[in-house]
């Protein structure tokens, strides 16, 4: 029985979580042991296609020093199908009350999506305080960071949407920041051709970033 995870322990354990999309099953072990040989274990895939629960079965049961979870989780049933599938993780790309009880019914740690004051509210209402900032730099990026560690001082938040590489290390910078999401690491073109060491060489500077 896998050890059960805390929502600080799915941030915590690597500076990136990658925001992986699957289109085909028989990509999801190869890409899996390609972004834990570059030191990422956690791994969101989102719930954005046919075949995302099938891989997130496949990592479970495959890739063992792995992290599934599931991403774009968007209602209840979401979160029970994932649970279901061997996801040990959720994000969601914004907050409700049925998906983050659910989620508590299940044991299954959340990651909620927040862009506003209200939202942070919300989750933190129903004991969120590990939250994942989306669309992060559409919304506000840094800035909006820096304004949050006044009234929000005690939630930590994984920014997600338009980060890169390039502007991930202002982001863990921050205080309130324990980790950045992001699709960078998983690239289509990349995952279509089966380029696995180029993924674990993504993987591996993005598990370096200083935060
Ligand atoms: C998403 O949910 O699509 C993520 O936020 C990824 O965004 P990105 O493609 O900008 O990294």
């Amino acid at each position: 029985m896998a050890v059960k995870l805390t929502p600080l322990d799915v941030m915590n354990d690597a500076p990136v979580i990658p925001v992986i999309v699957l289109n085909d099953v028989a990509h999801a072990v190869a890409l899996a042991r390609a972004l834990v040989a570059g030191g990422i274990r956690m791994l969101e895939v989102t719930l954005r296609t046919p075949v995302a629960l099938a891989c997130i079965e496949a990592i479970a049961r495959e890739v063992p020093d792995a992290v599934p979870g599931a991403g774009t989780v968007r209602s209840a049933s979401d979160a029970q199908a994932a649970a279901f599938a061997g996801a040990r993780f959720a994000v969601s790309p914004g907050y409700t009350h049925s998906v983050g009880k659910t989620c508590h019914e299940l044991g299954l740690p959340l990651l909620p999506g927040v862009a506003t004051g209200g939202e942070i509210m919300a989750a933190q209402e129903d004991g969120y305080t590990e939250l994942k900032f989306f669309p992060a730099m559409q919304a506000g990026g840094a800035a909006m960071l820096k304004a949050w560690q006044g009234p929000f001082g005690d939630v930590k938040f994984c920014p997600t949407g338009g980060v890169t590489a390039a502007n991930a290390g202002d982001l863990l910078a921050l205080s309130n920041v324990a980790c950045v999401g992001g699709s960078w690491l998983t690239p289509a073109d990349l995952i279509a051709r089966g380029d696995w060491a180029a993924i674990t060489q993504l993987a591996r500077e993005a598990a370096s970033f200083k935060r």
